[in-house]
């Protein structure tokens, strides 16, 4: 039997596909050819938008790990942060577009971006802003269950917070390795003051790559004798 493929749902398009993602809408964010300084504006968007759209889930699947944590769920929340680091790796693989965009016509598209700078993505904000609670819920679920990080260390890899821990390593792992390939990219493309001139936005860039959000996770791997040992253990927020 044939299947019936015509729409049912409300919304524009020609099909329930179009209705449902919303293709008219998305496909419509770019700008048109003769608005476009480059033809490579293209390439220039898709590769920004679409990393927007993994940091929107990102953030999503962050803030409900927050919550689930903060509700005694840490299981739960591991596979979700999961998820979250998949996203941030599949956007370090889209910088690999930027390979194919000369210095030059970048120069040229300059005008068209006005005064933008990845810095102000909302989605990479966002990101942050979650990853930081998460710092914050997993300190307290620490607290309430009497342990640190570096007591952590030899609980059963099975564990729901010890597996979340590994996580949130993988997690910050991830987003630093996003800025490395990120780094190299500026530094491809150019159109900055080399890397290592004092104050030049490369050398900020650069200096990113060792930001951490959860220090003392990273700490007790190192040393597990140290202050996050402590009875008192206080999560800080970077
Ligand atoms: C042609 C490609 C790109 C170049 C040349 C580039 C260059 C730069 C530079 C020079 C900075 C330092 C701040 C500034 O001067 O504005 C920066 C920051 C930043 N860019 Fe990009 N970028 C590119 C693509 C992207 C993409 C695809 C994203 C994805 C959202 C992104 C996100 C960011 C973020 C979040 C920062 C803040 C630094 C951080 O938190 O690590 N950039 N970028």
């Amino acid at each position: 039997m044939k299947r019936d493929h015509s729409p049912v749902l409300p919304g524009n398009g020609a099909t329930d596909y179009a209705r449902y993602m919303r293709t008219e809408t998305l496909l419509d964010l770019q700008r048109r050819p003769e608005e476009m300084i480059h033809r490579d504006e293209l390439l220039f968007q898709v590769a920004h938008q679409s990393a927007e759209l993994w940091l929107k889930l990102a953030q999503a699947e962050l803030a409900e790990a927050v919550t689930l944590v903060d509700a005694g769920d840490p299981a739960t929340a591991e596979a979700l942060l999961t998820r979250a680091t998949l996203a941030v790796r599949l956007i370090t693989e889209q910088l690999e577009m930027f390979r194919h965009l000369a210095p030059a016509v970048f120069q040229e598209m300059q005008p068209a971006l006005g005064n933008g700078s990845g810095a102000e993505s909302p989605g990479w904000r966002q990101v942050q802003a979650a990853s930081r609670q998460l710092g914050r819920a997993f300190g307290e679920h620490l607290v309430a269950r009497g342990t640190t990080p570096a007591k952590l260390r030899g609980t059963a890899p099975s564990d729901p917070v010890h597996r979340l821990a590994e996580a949130m390593l993988d997690w910050d792992e991830q987003v630093s390795l996003w800025r490395v390939r990120h780094y190299q990219v500026a530094l491809r493309i150019g159109g900055h003051a080399p890397a290592g001139t004092p104050g030049s936005p490369v050398t900020m860039l650069a200096k990113l790559t060792a930001h951490r959000f959860f220090p003392e996770l990273w700490q007790a791997r190192v040393n597990p004798t140290t202050e996050a040992d402590s009875d008192n253990y206080h999560p800080s927020c970077p």
